[in-house]
């Protein structure tokens, strides 16, 4: 009996209690794709010691163009399960900003959701980097707004000129990795990338991007294995701050 419980497998933990970047609001980007998946979502990461939320549904121009009006929408429908099932988690919403033409409308209008702390969570296109990435983030210091980039690792266009960087997080840009870039996920050069990104001391945040099972199984897996001990030696965490 005790043999049993000796053996075990102990619960995958993630590094942090504050998730910063996943898609679980249900029904309005390409994450969660209703109530009852978005539930699935969250009871996953309340079993890797998750305790406050912050949910970040992708802002994109002709593919996801949400509004604070959607967002808040599908964030109460959670909100009202994750009580009916006294889950005890902290949910709060923000956005994916994918920075475009719509989201300059977006910060003319005043219309952003910021994240706890005025944090704004910024993303580039995967085919080429916003044009004036460095004069974006400065705009946003400017309006008091404190910018995180989603997943540097994964802009195949940076890898070749590291500079950029260096130069986006001495500005004060700060860095959120993903865990499933670490867990090879995607591909080699991702993984590269965030080791490097830890070695040079720019991993400000760690995120689950979460969307689907598939990733929740693989997140699972990484967080059971030696190399997610060997990669958290080195990084020192601001999600709890948020
Ligand atoms: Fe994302």
């Amino acid at each position: 009996m005790f043999d049993f419980f000796k053996r075990r497998r102990r619960i995958p933990q993630l590094p942090y209690t504050t998730e910063v970047h996943c898609h679980i609001l249900p029904g309005i980007d390409d994450g969660a794709r209703d109530v009852a998946h978005a539930i699935q979502l969250v009871y996953q990461m309340k079993e890797w010691g998750v305790e406050k939320i912050v949910a970040t549904p992708h802002v994109t121009e002709a593919s996801f163009e949400n509004t604070p009006q959607t967002i808040e929408a599908a964030q109460a429908q959670l909100r009202q399960e994750i009580d009916l099932g006294k889950l005890g988690i902290e949910l709060c919403h923000s956005a994916e900003y994918r920075m475009d033409d719509n989201f300059l409308g977006i910060l003319e209008r005043n219309e952003i959701i910021p994240m706890p702390g005025n944090h704004i969570l910024i993303e580039n296109s995967f085919l080429q980097p916003f044009w004036n990435i460095k004069g974006l983030v400065f705009d946003l210091q400017m309006r008091g707004l404190s910018p995180i980039l989603a997943h540097p690792e994964r802009y195949a266009y940076y890898y070749e000129e590291k500079n950029i960087y260096t130069e986006l997080h001495e500005q004060g840009c700060e860095f959120q990795v993903n865990i499933l870039s670490l867990a090879g996920y995607y591909n080699k050069r991702a993984k590269e990338i965030a080791e490097w990104l830890i070695s040079k001391h720019m991993v400000d945040y760690l995120g689950s991007d979460l969307h689907n099972n598939h990733h929740a199984q693989s997140i699972s897996k990484y967080l059971s294995g030696k190399e997610f001990i060997r990669h958290m030696r080195n990084i020192h965490l601001k999600n709890n701050a948020l």
